[in-house]
């Protein structure tokens, strides 16, 4: 990865209101009615970090198969839910591979709190995974991708480290024609966000890199009111978030958000979702 873009990365994850941080605030709020040991369950409200919850996280992985025998690579794992969700689940034994030091480090103290054993947090950068090849049975990764700048490095990395038959599913963000030169530009800038493909784009680099079996579904519409959502329960907890990261941040973090959701409302800017075999 080129050093800009994981600069440009960490900068983007170092003041992001999805942190540990939060979800040790949300867990310590009186009125939970939780009893017993925390348990990865406790988590799910407050430690996934993309568009549609665990219904998202859920559908990749039947798509890509994954079962309690299953090797699962979480490519860029954020605080690991995801990777808990499909251990706690499906029994499967995951690996959570993440590039920032802190929501690396914040992921592991999280499977410590809940005691989710069959998860293991490694940070590493996923255009070079420090994995033998054919380690595992499926790669997932979502709404990450669009931080990476060569998409055919890692989805390379992804098929090296398949097994044969082994299957990818992830979603992303996708960008259509009208997608500016100067948005995708801001996004860059705000967003860390870098060399956005279009839904046919992706398919073609799928193909290139040896995958088969290549689907593609356009997740646009979904993500419409669920990005609208999201900015809307951003400014309703805007007291909290202006305790956790400062009035200037808060401010910085609505705007480009905004910006994000207006893109999206104006089908400029999308998802996603695509499934291939190795
Ligand atoms: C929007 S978050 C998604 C996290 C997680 N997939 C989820 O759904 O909760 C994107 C994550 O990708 C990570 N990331 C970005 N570039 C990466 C790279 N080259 N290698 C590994 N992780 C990366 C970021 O640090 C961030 O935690």
């Amino acid at each position: 990865m080129l050093q800009g873009t994981s600069a440009r990365v960490s900068k983007f994850y170092d003041h992001h209101p999805i942190s540990e941080a939060r979800v040790l605030a949300a867990l310590a709020r009186p009125g939970l009615g939780r009893s017993g040991p925390l348990t990865a369950d406790d988590l799910f409200e407050f430690d996934q970090d993309h568009y549609g919850g665990l219904a998202a996280v859920d559908i990749l992985a039947r798509r890509a198969g994954v079962g309690a025998t299953s090797r699962v690579l979480d490519v860029c794992a954020g605080l690991g839910g995801p990777a808990r969700f499909l251990a706690s689940r499906r029994g499967s034994t995951v690996v959570a591979l993440e590039l920032h030091a802190g929501r690396a480090a914040g992921a592991a103290r999280l499977n410590r709190l809940v005691h989710a054993t069959g998860v293991r947090v490694v940070r590493g950068d996923a255009t070079a995974l420090p994995f033998e090849g054919g380690t595992f049975d499926a790669c997932l990764s979502q709404e990450a991708l669009l931080h990476v700048a060569d998409k055919r490095v890692v989805l390379a990395e992804c098929h090296r480290v398949l097994a044969r038959g082994g299957r990818i599913a992830f979603s992303d963000w996708i960008a259509y024609p009208s997608l500016g030169e100067r948005e995708r530009a801001r996004l860059w800038e705000w967003m860390a966000a870098t060399t956005l493909q279009t839904l046919d784009r992706y398919c073609a680099l799928l193909g290139r890199t040896g995958f088969t079996a290549v689907e593609a579904e356009d997740t646009s519409t979904e993500w419409r009111p669920i990005v609208r959502k999201r900015l809307e329960l951003h400014r309703a907890l805007r007291a909290d978030g202006v305790a956790r990261l400062g009035e200037q941040r808060y401010l910085e973090y609505d705007q480009l958000h905004a910006f994000f959701v207006r893109l999206v409302e104006d089908g400029k800017l999308g998802g996603g979702r695509f499934t291939a075999t190795r």
